[in-house]
């Protein structure tokens, strides 16, 4: 019995739902601390595909309870919306979710100010998810933000809301020259809220407490990924919340101490959405195909995702900044026909070889990336089920990359389905 983090170690979109919701098989606990419905994770079962933004990637196994953080921003609409979904498929999830009540509300001025925020900003763009995530965040820092707890008192929500709109409404009329919001309908869609969120609301730090002292087996599920988090990603292009495993601690309320093991997702080239450098990024065709093999079109937007190679550089940077014990390496299958594949060893800057990711992203634009070449597989992989059954060069390609980042590959991931998965012997949950 453990308690396990499973966190993104490029820039999101790794496939940590299919990764978690594998897991989840044996876990008793599967939590979310961090980020919002900006998440999309996919979950495929027996060809039907999920994507959830708000629930844990764990609640397809009708024994998991799922948790909700108070790190991360709670957007009612979309939770009401993915409960229903889900109860629609047949899955039960009346006393299986828990979510936070000190959890921040994301409210329809986040929305709409993160929105108005990018369109403005000529060449600031981040390329945000439009969720409203970084408002969210802002508010949450700036001690102005409404947290579950206050949907339940109808005249603390009340002058919250009153409060915030007043002031947001000057921002949307006079810098962003957008419509005013009306207090009282927001007040009454959210005290409306209250009574379906009820039966979820809890003081997640005690539940985790209780479900570690009993030995619960317990998955924490990373939203995003390293290179998004907003101290250790490649600022300002990245997300408002800590991905890293750091995070998991106070966007759960438990202690370090508690933490047995983190797990590292990391695809088998590396994929981006948004704006932001990203030094082995494909140019021209090369881009397309590899976003038409890996579908790699973004589960929350739909935009399609920039495509590059494996970089060992931010595999390394991940495995420090999260205290890597092994990796989950994902989508090896889409590189299946390719007749030669590149890994990024190292970046060349003003001559000299740099082998730590740069915080300053003038630096890091200026970046060329070293490659090594090995010689593709050519065989489909996505049947493979042992390890020994790989073919040579596929096993070559994670053995190289186990060797430039010294920590094991332990699972390895050859499609979308649960069962198309390799373990390696060592790997237990
Ligand atoms: P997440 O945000 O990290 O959960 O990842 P997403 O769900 O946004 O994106 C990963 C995509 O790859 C999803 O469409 C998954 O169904 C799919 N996927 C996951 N693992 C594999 C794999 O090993 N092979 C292939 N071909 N697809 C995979
Ligand atoms: P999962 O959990 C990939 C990116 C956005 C944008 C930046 C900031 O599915 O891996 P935000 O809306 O968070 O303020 O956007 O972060 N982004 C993601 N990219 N996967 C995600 O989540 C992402 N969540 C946010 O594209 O570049
Ligand atoms: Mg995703």
């Amino acid at each position: 019995m453990s308690v396990n983090i499973i966190i993104g170690s490029q820039w999101g979109d790794e496939g940590k739902g299919k990764i978690v919701d594998l897991l989840s098989k044996n876990a008793d606990v599967v939590a979310r601390y961090q980020g919002g419905a900006n998440a999309g994770h996919s979950i495929v079962l027996q060809g039907d595909k999920y994507i959830l933004h708000l629930i844990p990637s764990g609640i397809l196994h009708p024994q998991t309870t799922c948790i909700i953080g108070n790190g991360v921003v709670v957007d009612p609409g979309v939770l009401l919306d993915e409960i229903q979904f889900l109860e629609s498929k047949g899955i039960n999830i009346s006393g299986r979710l828990l979510i936070s009540h000190r959890a921040h509300l994301i409210m329809p001025y986040h929305k709409l100010l993160d929105q108005a925020q990018e369109d403005l900003s000529a060449e600031g763009k981040i390329g945000t998810t439009g969720r409203g995530i970084g408002p969210a965040y802002v508010d949450k820092v700036n001690r102005t933000g409404i947290r579950i707890v206050d949907l339940l008192d109808k005249d603390i929500l009340t002058h919250k809301i009153q409060l915030n709109i007043n002031q947001k409404n000057q921002i949307l009329e006079k810098i962003y020259k957008r419509d005013r919001l009306d207090v009282a309908a927001i007040t009454q869609e959210y005290l409306s809220f209250d009574k379906k969120m009820d039966e979820y609301i809890a003081d997640i730090s005690i539940y985790m407490e209780q479900a570690i002292r009993d030995r619960k087996n317990i998955l924490i599920e990373g939203a995003q990924g390293t290179l998004l988090d907003i101290d250790f990603g490649t600022y300002p292009y990245v997300t408002s919340s800590n991905p890293i495993s750091g995070g998991a601690c106070t966007g759960l309320g438990i202690g370090p101490t508690r933490i047995d093991r983190v797990i590292g997702i990391i695809k088998a080239y590396t994929t981006r959405v948004g704006h932001g450098p990203f030094p082995t990024e494909f140019s021209g065709e090369m881009s397309n195909r590899m976003r038409e093999l890996g579908d790699e079109y973004g589960a929350t937007t739909g935009r399609p995702r920039r495509c590059g190679w494996f970089d060992a550089v931010i595999a390394n940077y991940a495995a420090r900044i999260n205290g890597l014990d092994c990796f989950a390496l994902t989508k090896l299958d889409v590189l299946d026909t390719l007749a030669e594949i590149k890994i990024c060893t190292a970046y060349r800057f003003d001559e000299r070889p740099i082998t730590n990711f740069p915080a300053d992203l003038r630096t890091l634009k200026q970046c060329q990336p070293e490659y090594i070449i090995l010689a593709g597989w050519e065989v489909s992989t996505k049947p493979i089920r042992d390890y020994n059954d790989l073919p040579e060069n596929a096993k070559k390609y994670i053995e190289t990359i186990e060797s430039l980042v010294g920590i094991p590959v332990s699972i390895i991931s050859v499609g979308p389905d649960r069962d198309q998965t390799i373990f390696q012997e060592r790997f237990r949950l």
